[in-house]
This record gives C-alpha cells, sequence and structure tokens, in this order.
C-alpha cells in the first residue's frame, strides 16, 4: 500500500493512501483530531470514572499517534495502561521516522529524563503479537491482524475506533463488526469514533451501546462517543 506524508491544517504530519484517495487523519490537523475525538472525549471521560488500570484498544494503530497522546496524557497518574493496537497494514520505521509528532508536541517529557522520541521510538520498533513494557505503567500489544478475523480473548474499557471511514471500507463498520467489539467491551465501558454516521449509531445502538453524539473537532460538525449498557 502507497502512502506518502502531508502537512495537515495543524502543522501535523498524517499520510495520504493514494488507491483509496484517504487522509489517515482529517486534514484540518492530525493531533487536534486525535486530542480532540480519542483523548479529551475518549480517555479523559472514562479517566473521570475510574483511575485504578484502563485496558485500551485502538482499532488502526498506523502512525500511532493515539497510542503516543494516550502515553503522554497518563504519564504521572499512576495508572496501569494496558494499550492494545490492532493494525493489518504496519507502517515501515523509514516513513514513521520522518512522522514530526515529537516536535510538535511540546510536552514537560519533552525535558524529562523519559524522552519522548524514544518512548515514540519503542512504540513503532517494539514486537508485535506480544504486550511490551514501554514503562513502568504503560505496556503496548500491538496485534498484526484484521479487524475481520481477530478474535478478542479479553475486554476493554475503551475503544478508539479509528478505521478508514464507512465509505472506504465498509467492511469495518458492519454490525457483524460492532457486534464483537461490543462483546469485547466492559459494561460501562466507551467507544470513541470521528464517524458521526446516521447508520454507524444505529448499529452501535443495536449491538447494545448508548449512543452520544458529541460536538466534532474542527471540520466535522458531530463525532460519536458509545457507552456500553
Ligand atoms: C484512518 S487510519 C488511522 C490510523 C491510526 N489510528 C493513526 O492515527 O495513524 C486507519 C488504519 O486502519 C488500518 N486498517 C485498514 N484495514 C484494516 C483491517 N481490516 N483491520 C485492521 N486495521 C486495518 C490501516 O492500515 C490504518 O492504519
Amino acid at each position: 500500500m502507497e502512502r506518502t506524508i502531508i502537512k495537515t491544517a495543524d502543522g501535523s504530519h498524517s499520510l495520504f493512501v493514494k488507491h483509496l484517495n484517504e487522509h489517515y487523519h482529517s486534514i484540518h490537523g492530525a493531533i487536534q483530531e486525535s486530542n480532540h475525538v480519542f483523548i479529551n472525549s475518549g480517555l479523559k471521560h472514562i479517566l473521570s470514572q475510574q483511575n485504578r488500570q484502563l485496558t485500551i484498544l485502538e482499532i488502526g494503530f498506523g502512525t500511532g499517534l493515539n497510542a503516543l497522546l494516550t502515553f503522554i496524557e497518563t504519564y504521572n497518574l499512576n495508572i496501569q495502561i494496558n494499550f492494545s493496537a490492532l493494525e493489518a497494514y504496519p507502517l515501515n520505521t523509514e516513513l514513521t521516522n520522518k512522522l514530526n509528532y515529537i516536535d510538535l508536541l511540546n510536552t514537560e517529557l519533552n525535558k524529562s529524563t523519559m524522552n519522548l522520541k524514544t518512548i515514540f521510538n519503542q512504540l513503532h520498533a517494539c514486537e508485535w503479537d506480544k504486550p511490551i513494557e514501554i514503562s513502568d505503567f504503560f505496556n503496548i500489544h500491538k496485534i498484526k491482524n484484521t479487524l475481520q478475523k481477530i478474535v478478542f480473548d479479553k475486554k476493554f474499557d475503551l475503544i478508539y475506533f479509528d478505521a478508514f471511514g464507512p465509505a472506504i471500507q465498509p467492511e469495518m463498520w458492519t454490525e457483524e463488526i460492532f457486534n464483537k467489539i461490543a462483546e469485547a467491551t466492559k459494561p460501562n465501558g466507551c467507544l470513541v469514533t470521528y464517524c458521526a454516521k446516521g447508520e454507524v449509531k444505529r448499529t452501535l445502538k443495536k449491538v447494545g451501546f448508548t449512543i452520544e453524539s458529541l460536538q466534532g473537532p474542527p471540520g466535522k460538525r458531530e463525532m460519536i462517543r458509545a457507552i456500553k449498557n
């Protein structure tokens, strides 16, 4: 799959997939979108309800931006994060080394001994298909598989649903897929996605979620937060 780096409106990189004519993130701002949809509307929502240990599942690991932002947000909170990330088409390190996220993320972590660049490199370089300790409080388990084939063997508090849109990859947004995800979500657990399609809301409702339509990131009117009944 041919992917080229592009710069989005907030200055952060994303990838363009030629044969799908689709981007990995909003062209209005990749970091801005990830922070709005996954961190502020998902992670912070779950953290406001529980703060001991979190199991997170990302559908579509891609550039690793959501894992990185999750690491930054939970650093210093003294919570154990178990981050599982599903990806069917991993990126090579030649490409991920060129992504400019670390240069733009001006956090305390950049100045601390816990160098953020090293963390980002580790997130990408670490082995697939087994849990890896990135720090005392953050484990990642990258799973190389497709959403269609995977059988989840545990339940999650929080799902970052970051697949390509339903118009591009309808097979990722079916009732069968969301049923599988619902079964892998803990009661009161939460799924967040940038997508706000009525059809997706109806399917999520059907498989056992309560739907909240939230304001979307810049450039998008709405997004979905779905809470498992
Ligand atoms: C919209 S991109 C988002 C990626 C990532 N969250 C990020 O911030 O870079 C969708 C991702 O889903 C992956 N993907 C596509 N088809 C998939 C499938 N059938 N199963 C799992 N992942 C898939 C793509 O390779 C891509 O990394």
